[in-house]
């Protein structure tokens, strides 16, 4: 019998017991031993939780019981979360953990000391909810160089998205539906400004290029500024607004940007919708493998965490090796030195004045049609791809002429 707490029984925490719990033959069965929950961990009080009776609010139940070999930590954060995964490995427990926050930030030194004390740390959980793509990842896809990411990442902003582009909502009703949902963070910062996106694609290009990548050094751009007047330009141009992070190796140096992005509908993740992730992983050998699936949610989240554990069982006495390198030497290359192309509107004076303007600022652009005579003053168009400080140069030249009144919108439009 192998023994497991469970910390937080939050939204995840409460889906790994309703599964292991539902499937436990079939988990036992393929995990080759039998699984149960003994402990939950929780400061909160559950008068009416199925699972009343396993629940403590004292962590010397958990980490001075010697019986207990897997922590699930489901609590979220990078703080009492830390300093009880620290705890766990260091008492020679393994920890399955969902937390992308603390796999980005101290995921090196988690993984060393899980290592030295011969038990693993796994977190297939932390990125794309259901989908398996860590152990992808890693394993699956080790005979490759991989290249390059590009992945919807947050289940909460594409909801978001799909809702304004669908029902035609404005962006805050359209979030009050995925809180009400159950998708949204705590605190949905995390989700529309892009940083939960950010953090999933440092820990998915840490592990595809074997080099740790610090999500502080990633350029990261939620979907707050996306208006419903953008999305029906993106409908005149075929195209899907997404919120995109995406990772990039050229040569030793590695380029990452998490950001919102107009999509062409033949591009695989101009369809992928609601709170639906995909990832699509760029390696020599297999050419361009994509993971869908659900992002968000709690058993699909569960469900993966629930996988780890299984793992862990089927290989009780081994530890996995290093998942990446960490490198003392920023290798991430600067947003300005990036090539893109922008998709962008102007408030005009003068439609044709700005349109000689934007000639001479940006070169050749491809104008685009206003999507109807509510836009007989903008001038909407997509410059060519250039470097982020030319494109940036070249709209900073425009503001304050005659011709142009304000800069309405900018959006990357994604070419890979
Ligand atoms: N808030 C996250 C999302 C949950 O919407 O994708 C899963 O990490």
């Amino acid at each position: 019998m192998i023994n497991v707490a469970v910390l937080g029984y939050g939204v995840v925490g409460s889906g790994v017991v309703e599964v292991i719990k539902k499937n436990c033959s079939s988990i036992s069965r393929r995990a080759g031993d039998d699984i149960a929950v003994k402990k939950i961990l929780d400061i909160r009080d559950f008068d009416d939780a199925p699972d009343k009776e396993l629940l403590t609010k004292n962590a010397e139940d958990v980490f001075g019981d010697e019986s207990i070999s897997i922590v699930v930590e489901t609590i979220g954060g990078a703080r009492i979360a830390y300093e009880f995964t620290k705890r766990a490995l260091k008492l020679g427990k393994h920890v399955v953990t969902s937390n992308k926050e603390l796999v980005a930030t101290h995921g090196p030194e988690l993984l060393r000391l899980a290592r030295e004390n011969g038990v693993n740390y796994l977190f297939e959980a932390s990125v794309g909810g259901g989908i398996p793509i860590i152990r992808p990842l890693n394993q699956c896809l080790a005979a490759n160089e991989i290249h390059g990411i590009t992945g919807i990442l947050n289940g909460t902003t594409n909801y978001i998205l799909t809702q304004m582009k669908r029902e035609g909502k404005d962006f805050s009703e359209a979030l009050k539906g995925a809180q009400q949902n159950g998708y949204a963070e705590a605190d949905p910062t995390a989700d529309i400004e892009g940083h939960d996106a950010c953090r999933k694609i440092a820990i998915l290009s840490s592990i595809a290029y074997n080099e740790f990548v610090d999500y502080n050094n990633i350029y990261t751009e939620g979907i707050t500024r996306i208006t419903l007047a953008d999305m029906q330009y993106a409908e005149v141009m075929d195209s899907a607004i997404k919120l995109v992070a995406m990772s990039e190796k050229k040569g030793d140096r590695i380029f990452a940007r998490v950001s919102p992005a107009i999509v062409g509908k033949d591009h695989p993740l101009a369809t992928v919708e609601d709170v639906f992730n995909a990832i699509v992983v760029k390696g020599d050998a297999i050419g361009d493998a994509m993971f869908y699936g659900r992002g968000a949610g709690k058993l699909p989240t569960a469900s993966a965490v629930v996988a780890d554990i299984i793992d862990i069982v089927k290989h009780i006495d081994n530890s996995v090796p290093n998942v990446w390198n960490v490198r003392e030497t920023n290798n991430m290359v600067d947003i300005n030195d990036t090539e893109t192309g922008y998709f962008i509107r102007l408030k005009t004076r003068n439609r044709e004045e700005a349109e000689k303007l934007v000639n001479r600022a940006f070169g050749r652009v491809t104008l685009v049609n206003p999507p109807n005579s509510g836009f007989a003053d903008e001038l909407a168009f997509i410059t060519g791809k250039d470097k982020e400080k030319q494109l940036k140069l070249a709209l900073e030249s425009l503001k304050g002429t005659g011709s142009v009144r304000e800069v309405a919108g900018v959006i990357r439009v994604l070419d890979e």
